[in-house]
Order: C-alpha cells, then structure tokens, then sequence
C-alpha cells in the first residue's frame, strides 16, 4: 500500500533542532526553535498555569467529550481577550470553536473559505511563517503572496503592500500577523493598520486575523489594537488564536477561530459549519488546556499573575534584542544592527545570505532554519557574545 511513498525530506524548521541535538559541541546554540526559552535554555510551565491545572483537576469528575465547539467558556473568554470590551458588541456576530491549538484554528478557518466560496484566494505576507501555506493549502484553498517585509529597511514594506492590497478583488482574503510577525518580526504601526482597514473595508477584502503571539511584543493590550481596529470596521474577519506562546501550553493544543460574520444569522449558520468542519477532522478538541486558560482567565488574581509572567517574557525578549543589537554593534560599528531593537516579538531574520546560514549552522554550531529566523529568546547573557561573534565571521559570506 504504501511502497511508492518516498522518505520526505525534513521539515525546515523541526530539521534544525534534530540536527541541533545530533551536535555533539558543548557551545552549541539553538536559535532554530518556535518556542520562548528562559535565561537557561527552558521553556517552563507558568506558575499561573501551574496553579490553575490543579483548580481544574481538583474540579474534574468527568472525562466525557467536551463537545465540537468545546469549552464555550474558554472561546468567550479568550475572544475577550483579543478583542476587549468589542467581543460583547460583536457577541451576536461571532461565531467561536475552541481548536487544536493555533495551527487547528488557521486550518479550520481555511477549511471554512474553501467550503462556503471554493475559489476563494487567501493572500499570505512575504515572507510567512513557514507552516502557513502547507497548513491553509492543504485545505484545497489557492494562495498568494503580498509584498510584506524589507529586508533593506527591516522594516514593512508598506507602500508595496498597500498597493498590492488595493489591486486584489472583492472577496480576496488576507492573512494578517497581529502581531511579532513570524519571520521577521516587523510589524504595522497602528497607523498603518488603519490604512490596512481603509483599503480591506473599500475593495471588500476579508481578513484572517492570526494571533499567535498576544502579549509578547509590547502588552496584552498594544498588540491587538491593530485587530481590534479591523473588528470594528469590516463586516467579516476571520481570528485564528493560539494560546501556545502566551499560556506556554504548546503541547496540550490550545487555540480557537473566532469569525465575526456581517450578521446575527449568518454568524449561527458558521457556528454549525465550524462544528461540522471540526467532526469531520477529529470530532472533538482536547479539553485540558482551554480548561486551564479559561480558569486562568477567569479568576482575576491568576489573570494579573499570569499577565505579569507574560510581561517579564517580553521584558527578557527585548533585553536579548537590544543585548545582541549591542553586541553586534560594538563588532561592528559601521553596521547598523539597531532594527534587532525596533522589531518585536521572538523572530528577526539576520539576512545573510544563503552560505553564511550554512556556516552558522556547520561551522560556528550556532542553530537555525535556512531563511535565517533567529528567536531572540535563544539568546542569553551567557552565549550572546559568543553568537555575536559567530554572525560577525560569517557576515561577508556568500
Ligand atoms: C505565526 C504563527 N501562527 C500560528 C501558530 C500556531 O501555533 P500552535 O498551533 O502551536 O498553537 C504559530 C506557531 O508557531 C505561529 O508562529
């Protein structure tokens, strides 16, 4: 049966920590992986979390099926999350699955598009996350690309955004980052998210909205003002949440799609065909993460202890930013290093060119996928001059 299959080749970005554990060096540095790591290496399990685990057990009778939308309290709460005191003025338009974490929310949302306007064309940012086009192509949906980042300024490349925008069809989609944008970490001002709503609310383009990373580039709060403004303007929006960064609940699979429809109705209609989208994949979601994000949520004292652990996340974060934008610098003062200061979130791309990444991996032992993406959260008081120095003698390469 399943003879012609042919070994495929490793994904780009789990091949990087397989290849990071095969590496017998004792300086070795892993700057490959998608998830925040501590000042020693460890991405731990949050206190606030921790304690709102045991709450949940504790109350648990029952392992009975959750039911295909899951936990509504979980898809209330972390709706209000993203979107403040406009999820109960929205109440009746939205239509919210609790999903096999992120990923699971982006491929439902897919799933959805394909199902309701089959030739619907979602339009993803260059570059993307790398999972993005295999994840929302699988559902059958076509893809294309909008110009998005600069790798000269490091910045967004906005007016070729805002220009590509304008020139799509009504019903197009477009696939935003709220926020850290994965890879490259630059992100729209709030200003530009503005013109972003302008150009989506006058040619009726739809957006998906993914929001992996609230609360990890500024606050819990700056980081979705971007999405709240669409939320507020136009009449569909697509929000694929994860709560794998954020709760550090990566391996219980927690997330939701929430999608504000033009009206009351239609948002009820959705609802059926999120549950029925969700059966016919897995039937039923996990329940023990949205239990213990709902819990966290849901209890004031745990909410403020947990959005402090957040908080000292993204203060750590910018520390390693400006610790290796520093670094770099004090190598090499000619070079401008400081957009490593002024992006946001976990990725930055280094853009070096093709052979330097492989003399990063190979030579110098310092870890990451081929297009360069380094997680600052990699980085540490301990090894960032040593990584510094590494990019330094890579830089003219290739
Ligand atoms: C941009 C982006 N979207 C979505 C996800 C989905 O995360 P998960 O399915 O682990 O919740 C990730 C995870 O790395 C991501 O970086």
């Amino acid at each position: 049966m399943f003879g012609n299959l042919e070994t495929l080749p490793p994904d780009p970005i789990l091949g990087v920590t397989a290849a990071f554990r095969r590496d017998p060096s004792p300086d070795k540095v892993d700057l490959g992986v998608g998830v925040y790591r501590d000042q020693f290496g460890n991405t731990p399990v949050l206190a606030a979390v921790r304690e709102a685990e045991r709450a949940v057990i504790a109350a648990q009778r029952t392992k009975v099926y959750v039911g295909p939308a899951g936990n509504i309290q979980f898809n209330e709460r972390i709706v209000e999350l993203a979107l403040g005191s406009l999820a109960a003025e929205l109440k009746d338009r939205t239509a919210a699955i609790q999903t096999v974490g992120g990923c699971g929310a982006l491929r439902i949302g897919a799933e959805l598009l394909h199902a309701a306007a089959p030739d619907s064309v979602v339009h993803v940012s260059d570059p993307t996350w790398a999972n993005h086009e295999p994840l929302l192509g699988s559902s059958g949906i076509t893809l294309r690309r909008y110009p998005y980042y600069d790798p000269q300024t490091r910045a967004v490349a906005f007016d070729r955004m805002l220009e590509h925008l304008e020139r799509l069809p009504s019903g197009a989609v477009v696939l935003l980052h709220a926020c850290c944008h994965n890879p490259s970490g630059a992100d729209l001002s709030l200003e530009q998210w503005d013109a972003v709503a302008d150009v989506l609310d006058g040619r009726g383009l739809v957006p998906f909205v993914d929001l992996a990373y609230q609360g990890f580039g500024d606050d819990m709060e700056a980081d979705v003002a971007g999405l709240r403004v669409l939320a507020g303007r136009l009449p569909t929006l697509l929000l694929a949440i994860s709560c794998s960064k954020n709760f550090g609940l990566y391996r219980e699979r927690t997330g939701a799609l929430a999608i504000i429809a033009e009206d009351a109705a239609t948002a009820r209609a959705i609802a059926t065909h999120q549950a029925r989208t969700g059966r016919r994949m897995y039937s039923m979601p996990p329940d023990h993460g949205a239990a213990i994000a709902a819990h966290v949520l849901g209890d004031a004292q745990l909410r403020q202890a947990w959005q402090d652990e957040v908080s000292a996340m993204v203060v750590r974060m910018k520390q390693m930013r400006a610790l290796l934008a520093g670094a770099l610098s004090a190598r090499r003062p000619q070079v401008d290093f400081l957009w490593l200061e002024r992006q946001r979130g976990m990725f930055s791309l280094l853009g070096l060119a093709p052979a330097a990444i492989a003399a990063l991996c190979d030579e110098e032992h310092v870890y990451m996928p081929p297009d360069g993406r380094i997680n600052l959260a990699g980085v540490s008081d301990q090894n960032v001059e040593r990584v510094a120095d590494s990019i330094v003698r890579v830089l003219g390469r290739g």
